[in-house]
């Protein structure tokens, strides 16, 4: 089974940007880790990231038919485009949004995702764990389906 994790914007600074919120682990490990996982799991995994709204809805759309599956941290967009929320409700496929913070411990306007409605379920506040967490939950729930 293929899955697609991907990632939103800044999440490529991740490892130097605000380390005593988001940890020292950069995308690269954290792409690592998932693929050691996803080994374990029988899950192929694609890891993508991008600064671009349109790029992450093009490669939503891509992704349709393409994957059993995806983890998707949408990082700031989370709580404000409304064009990822139809880009991942407009494709059928499961997708699990996933924060390295807690982010309903954060800032008010953090509190609230656009996203986490289209999605199955939300994993938030344990760092690199919470991609894992997110991998661990859509696998099993795509072996439910
Ligand atoms: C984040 C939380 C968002 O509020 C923030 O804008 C990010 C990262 C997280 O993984 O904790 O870029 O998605």
């Amino acid at each position: 089974m293929k899955i697609l994790i991907l990632n939103g914007p800044n999440l490529n600074l991740l490892g130097s940007r605000e380390p005593e919120v988001y940890g020292h682990a950069t995308l690269d490990d954290v792409e690592s880790g998932l693929r050691v996982l996803g080994g374990e799991l029988g899950a192929e995994i694609e890891f993508m990231q991008s600064n671009h709204e349109g790029e992450l809805i093009d490669a939503i759309h891509a992704a349709a038919g393409q994957f059993a599956g995806a983890v998707f941290n949408p990082g700031a967009f989370t709580h404000y485009s409304y064009a990822l929320r139809d880009a991942v409700a407009s494709v059928d496929m499961p997708f699990v949004e996933v924060h390295l913070s807690n982010i309903h411990a954060r800032e008010g306007f953090r509190e609230r995702s656009v996203i986490a409605p289209v999605c199955i379920g939300q994993v938030s506040g344990f760092g690199v764990a919470s991609y894992q967490l997110g991998l661990r939950a859509l696998v099993t729930y795509l072996g439910e389906g």
